[in-house]
């Protein structure tokens, strides 16, 4: 049996995560095995990457060491959780997948794209979301909700990040969901949080179908 891969992407604040879970308790009621994670750092190995990554004090971090530790933390999940639970026939549902790397790594970073590609393809041994859903919102609404939600209202460390940088991670995204546009379903989620999770289940509906 094989499994569906659902994969959830979007800005800071964009409401991934929250939507994410809604999302895995509606098709769970729905009857369907599902099994929902996230990137970076749902794997015991990748929470050390996670705390490398997002710890504020390492402003003197490379961008090229960034995209390998994401993509390091991105091949330890797919191989000891993802693909283990899509050949159990499960939907997986990730917060965040190899996109975020290509948006805030290529276009944010300014990175090559083609080279972040093949790192990621590589680290994940091609393996596809058969649905991505973008949340897509104006920077400033997200980093404003996300601030108010980190503990010293400043966020990690790419939270942290210049304005600049949050618009073209978000520009970035929707430049991908433009080269694949049939994986890649833009929604607005500056919508209430459940007219939101309202389209992503007709999305998902659809495509489960
Ligand atoms: P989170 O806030 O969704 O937990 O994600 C952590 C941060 O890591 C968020 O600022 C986005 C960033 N990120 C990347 O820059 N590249 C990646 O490949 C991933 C997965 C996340």
């Amino acid at each position: 049996m094989a499994g569906f891969f659902i994969t959830l992407e979007g800005i800071e604040g964009s409401g991934k995560t929250s939507q994410a879970r809604a999302l895995q308790q509606f098709l769970q009621k729905s009857g369907y095995p599902t099994f929902l994670t996230r990137e970076p750092g749902d794997t015991e190995i990748g929470r050390f990457i996670r705390e490398l990554l997002l710890n504020p004090d390492y402003t003197e971090m490379e961008p090229r060491t960034e995209i390998l530790l994401y993509a390091a933390d991105r091949a330890q999940h797919v191989s000891e959780l993802v693909r283990p639970a899509l050949s159990e026939g499960k939907i997986v549902i990730s917060d965040r997948y190899y996109d975020s790397n290509l948006a805030y790594q290529g276009y944010g970073r300014g990175l090559d794209l083609e080279t972040v590609k093949k790192i990621n393809f590589w680290a994940v041994e091609e393996l596809h979301p058969d649905l991505t859903i973008l949340l897509d919102l104006p920077v400033q609404q997200g980093l404003k909700r996300a601030r108010n939600l980190a503990l010293d209202n400043l966020g990690d460390r790419l939270e942290r990040e210049e304005i600049n940088f949050h618009q073209r991670v978000r520009q970035g995204y929707l430049k991908l969901a433009e080269i694949w546009p049939e994986r890649i379903i833009t929604v607005d989620a500056a919508a209430s949080r459940p007219e939101v999770q309202r389209i992503l289940r007709e999305i998902v509906k659809e495509r489960l179908a």
